[in-house]
């Protein structure tokens, strides 16, 4: 008989080494670990330390030697260029090797870093297995983020090689990759040793020898290659994440606990087996699409599709079921905020009617709070379970969820469900105490934490250490902050340092604080995520002007806005900068920005005691209703 969830759970936190050890001998390993955790130096724990194994060979090779290299590993879908294309396991496998031996050509060696900055191409998924299959660790940028960004990306990894294509797709605009990478490595003081760039159809670029070669040519000289055995706790990659500052946290996974942690996933948490049809709509450049449009369904050996569009717009609101109804996807993966986009384009679901989605049987959300309002039109509209999911880039998994695999739990409309097996999540109220069921706090997980989060940042012991460990001690702190009822379901109200969640993509108030400062005509600045209908949160400025500025306040937003796309990205969707008289400050000098943003969502506020000049608020309600954020 299947055992229960609670069963299982209790199990993974009373023993979590027999029960990560069990799991761990679902994956290939070219030595079985006989050490499951060590645990001698807190806060850094290492799972199977002397475990050998790869992960290409886990996504791959281990499906071909198991019979099943004929069947479908990757579905390519390109509603904004037309292109389709699907790849076997054997195809893969094919293109993965023959372009690691191009990495391992240009002297790309374990441990060295590649940088890929590239559009949602079966290309940009071969280059992030090439590297596991060589061991080099990958670090993905996302094409959204400006220049600025991947050069602080390519200086903190001191990457050799860089992976880019010739242009991305959004809709009614081309983006212009190399422009865009040339200035980062112009900006850039680590110099990378090679550009590899894939020209897309239609779209080629000059590139300039010997530094940068077309991937083509990379291929032309280059033999398929076998995969290296890599030990346990060396990195399959970096992901840059916003942090409280504008320097990224470089977020690494380790190899081993990353593919015993995510093949379990897909069964238990998603109730995907090797015969189904996945789709997880995000992008590779986020943790999301790094877990779950790559290496989860490919270490399960399912099929995955890999989606270059978006759910309006390419070319309407029947996006999303036009490739569920033509794949036969069984499960779907997207951010609340795509649902929400389809909702406003299509509220009766016209073009929903006009597809067959038979075989669909659940919606996972996550990257943001799933409201209500959207699950329950998700619900009605599909008639399949929808799921709200929380976790974070730190773990790569899921920290709370319904696990349908083990067990289908009923839904509390706005809570994320249950803590998973392997992880120990507690509130801690401000008096450091253990809160009651449904008392606030700042929601923890009890170390260790499980196989496949993060057992450390890039190159900082120290900054994880002190940023995640050292508040709570023998805590991971989320930075998340809400409670857990009586029936153990989790509620996640919001952030408590200055990050903020734009359309699923998490973004850092501080980082963009730091750019308006750098404006002449600025003084001071406060940067605030406000309550949008569609992206969940937008980013708006506040500056104040030094004295004598001549410029109008018209001229100072705009060139604002622009510093913040041309700095940052345009994925910070930064478009709105009010210039203000002052900012309302405590005595003590510090920023009241919680205050303002319950001010400008409409949210209760008290007048604190510590405010230098009350006034100064009622000043800042007249400048957001003069600029339409307060109706
Ligand atoms: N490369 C370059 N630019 C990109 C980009 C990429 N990969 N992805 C987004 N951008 C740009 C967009 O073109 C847009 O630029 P613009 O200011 O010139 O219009 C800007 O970044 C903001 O993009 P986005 O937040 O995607 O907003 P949008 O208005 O273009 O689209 C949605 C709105 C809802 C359709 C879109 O946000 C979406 O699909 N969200 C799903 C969320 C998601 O997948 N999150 C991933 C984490 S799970
Ligand atoms: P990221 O690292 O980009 O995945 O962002 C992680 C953050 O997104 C979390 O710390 C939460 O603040 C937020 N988040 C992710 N999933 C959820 C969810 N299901 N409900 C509420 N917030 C979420």
């Amino acid at each position: 008989m299947s055992k229960s969830f609670s069963d299982i759970y209790s199990k993974s936190i009373k023993n979590p080494e027999d029960f990560w050890g069990e799991i761990a001998n679902d994956i290939f390993w070219f030595k079985k670990p006989t050490k499951i955790l060590n645990n001698s130096n807190p806060p850094f724990y290492k799972w199977y330390e002397d475990g050998v194994t790869n992960t290409c060979y886990n996504a791959l090779d281990i499906h071909i030697d198991q019979g099943r290299g004929e069947k479908t590993a990757l579905i390519y879908d390109s509603p904004i260029t037309g292109n389709k294309k699907k790849y076997s396991y054997n195809e893969l496998r094919q293109k993965v090797s023959k372009f690691a031996g191009a990495l391992s050509k240009q002297g790309v060696m374990k441990g060295d870093r590649v940088i890929i900055y590239m559009p949602m191409i079966p290309e940009a998924v071969i280059a992030m297995l090439a590297c596991g299959r060589i061991g080099a660790i990958h670090s993905v940028v996302f094409g959204g983020f400006a220049s600025n960004e991947l050069a602080s990306r390519i200086d903190d990894s001191k990457a050799k090689v860089l992976v880019t294509a010739s242009c991305g797709f959004e809709p009614g605009r081309t983006v212009e990759y190399k422009p865009l990478v040339d200035e980062a490595i112009k900006m850039a003081s680590h110099k990378i040793e090679k550009m590899i760039l894939f020209q897309r159809s239609g779209h080629e670029v000059k590139l300039t020898a010997p530094k940068e070669i077309s991937w083509d040519e990379s291929l032309s000289n280059a033999n398929e290659v076998d995969c290296v055995e890599m030990k346990s706790n060396e990195f399959a990659y970096i992901l840059y994440t916003s942090g409280t500052t504008g320097i990224p946290k470089g977020i690494v996974r380790d190899i081993g606990g990353h593919i015993v942690a995510l093949k379990w996933t897909m069964k238990n948490i998603y109730n995907i087996d090797t015969d189904d049809i996945w789709w997880s709509a995000s992008d590779i450049g986020w943790i999301v699409g790094h877990s779950y449009i790559v290496y989860a369904p490919l270490f399960k050996g399912c099929t995955t599709v890999l989606f270059e569009g978006k759910p309006v717009g390419t070319p309407d609101a029947g996006a999303f079921w036009k490739i569920i109804s033509d794949y036969k996807v069984k499960s779907l993966f997207t951010a609340p905020t795509a649902f929400r986009a389809i909702k406003k384009e299509d509220p009766d679901g016209k073009f929903f009617k006009k597809y067959d989605l038979s075989a669909f049987e659940s919606l996972f959300l996550a990257g943001e709070r799933a409201d209500p309002d959207t699950i329950k039109w998700a619900e009605n509209l599909l008639n399949v379970p929808v799921i709200d999911h929380w976790w974070q880039t730190e773990t790569s998994w899921a920290i709370s969820s319904n696990c349908t695999g083990i067990e289908m739990m009923k839904t509390k409309y706005g809570s994320a469900c249950k803590a998973v097996p392997g992880y120990d999540v507690k509130i801690i109220k401000s008096d450091n105490s253990i809160a009651k069921p449904n008392e606030m706090g700042d929601i923890v997980v009890k170390l260790p934490l499980p196989p496949g989060t993060f057992p450390t940042l890039w190159n900082a012991d120290e900054r994880y250490k002190e940023n995640y460990m050292s508040n709570y001690k023998g805590y991971y702190q989320t930075y998340d902050a809400g409670h857990i009822d009586e029936d153990g379901y989790i509620w996640i109200m919001s952030r408590t340092d200055d990050i903020i969640n734009v359309a699923g993509h998490r973004l850092s108030t501080g980082a963009i604080e730091e750019v308006l400062s750098e404006h002449q005509s600025v003084a001071e600045c406060a940067v605030l995520g406000i309550a949008d209908k569609l992206k969940g949160q937008l980013p708006i400025g506040l500056v104040v002007l030094k004295s004598g500025v001549d410029k109008d306040n018209e001229t100072v937003s705009k060139e604002c806005i622009q510093m913040v796309r041309d700095k940052i990205g345009p994925v910070a969707a930064f478009k709105t900068v009010i210039v203000i008289k002052r900012l309302p400050k405590t005595r003590s000098g510090k920023i009241l920005r919680g205050t303002i943003r319950k001010i400008a969502d409409k949210e209760e506020y008290k007048t604190p005691a510590t405010i230098d000049d009350p006034k100064i608020l009622d000043e800042i309600k007249d400048d957001l209703i003069q600029n339409n954020i307060l109706k």
